[in-house]
């Protein structure tokens, strides 16, 4: 049992957690985000996918994943099968799937336990019935609208209806200040930029070599710029800093990447593993 500092925050920085604490486990899920509200993340970070009938769920992939999902029957799904595709299910069938129960060899100290992807709309009355309870600091929430070109209609709502769906339930159920929107998918930051120009909005991309042609081809400045953090230098945060940008990388899990990118002046570690955040 991890006690947390009451209403106190422990870090300095945005410390969020990947997919809730997806090192600890099953990713996506509402223990997954207790669990990383206990470790006393600042923000929570998690990706939307939609079923057939409109429910906006919690899930880094838009189909049941082989690597982490059961069939309804309790089975194992073959290795590569995109097939359960939860855009085609309706919100009940997808219950069905246990996203919690599988071993992860990419991430072994996972609790094992039976558990279904939650609506994001749940998620936020279970967190905010939590945090609230246990006199935590209230989480922000770093949402991935997961989109790309290849999965329109087909995986997802085309771009500009899932951007839609996802803003009037945010709108309707949590405040502005606390959520920021993420993509890699430049198209939904675009739309979202133009449509509801008061969301904080997070670029994704994966090589923070090229940020000056990235930030040209976006054609706007978002407020947070969000790499993958390997190629991540000083001089890449200094001038992303000096355009006023936020620089949050991803996906940090060792205490000695995390404190070398605070080192670096990054405003904030997004990770699996927010029990290995240097305290600061
Ligand atoms: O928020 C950044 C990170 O989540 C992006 O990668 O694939 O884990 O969604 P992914
Ligand atoms: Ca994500």
């Amino acid at each position: 049992v991890v006690m947390p500092m009451i209403g106190k925050a422990q870090f300095s920085y945005d410390l969020q957690g990947h997919r809730g604490a997806r090192g600890l486990m099953p990713e996506n899920t509402i223990p997954a985000m207790i669990k990383a509200l206990d470790l006393g993340v600042t923000t929570l970070e998690l990706d939307l996918a939609v079923t057939k009938d409109g429910e906006i769920i919690v899930s880094h992939e838009p189909y049941m994943n082989p690597l982490i999902c059961l069939t309804p029957e309790g089975e194992e799904i073959s290795e590569g099968d995109k097939s359960h595709n939860i855009y085609q299910m309706t919100f009940v069938e997808m219950k069905q799937y246990d996203a919690g129960s599988k071993f992860h060899s990419g991430f072994p100290l996972q609790v094992k336990f039976h558990v279904t992807k939650p609506k994001l709309k749940d998620l936020f009355e279970v967190v905010e019935k939590y945090v609230t309870d246990h006199d935590l600091p209230l989480p922000n929430y770093n949402i991935e609208i997961k989109s790309s070109p290849n999965g329109d209609g087909t995986y997802h709502p085309v771009p500009e209806e899932f951007s839609d769906m996802v803003y009037e339930l945010i709108d309707s159920n949590m405040t502005w200040d606390r959520v920021n929107i993420q993509s890699f998918d430049f198209r939904v930051l675009k739309y979202i930029h133009q449509k509801y120009p008061n969301v904080t909005l997070a670029m994704l991309v994966t090589d923070p070599t090229k940020f000056q042609s990235q930030l040209d081809e976006l054609g706007f400045q978002p407020k947070i710029y969000s790499p993958y953090f390997v190629a991540l230098t000083k001089e890449a945060v200094g001038e992303l800093h000096q355009k006023g940008m936020k620089i949050v990388p991803w996906t940090v899990n060792t205490t000695e990447q995390m404190q070398d990118l605070l080192d670096m002046g990054v405003d904030g570690i997004i990770t699996d593993f927010p029990n290995l955040a240097p305290k600061q």
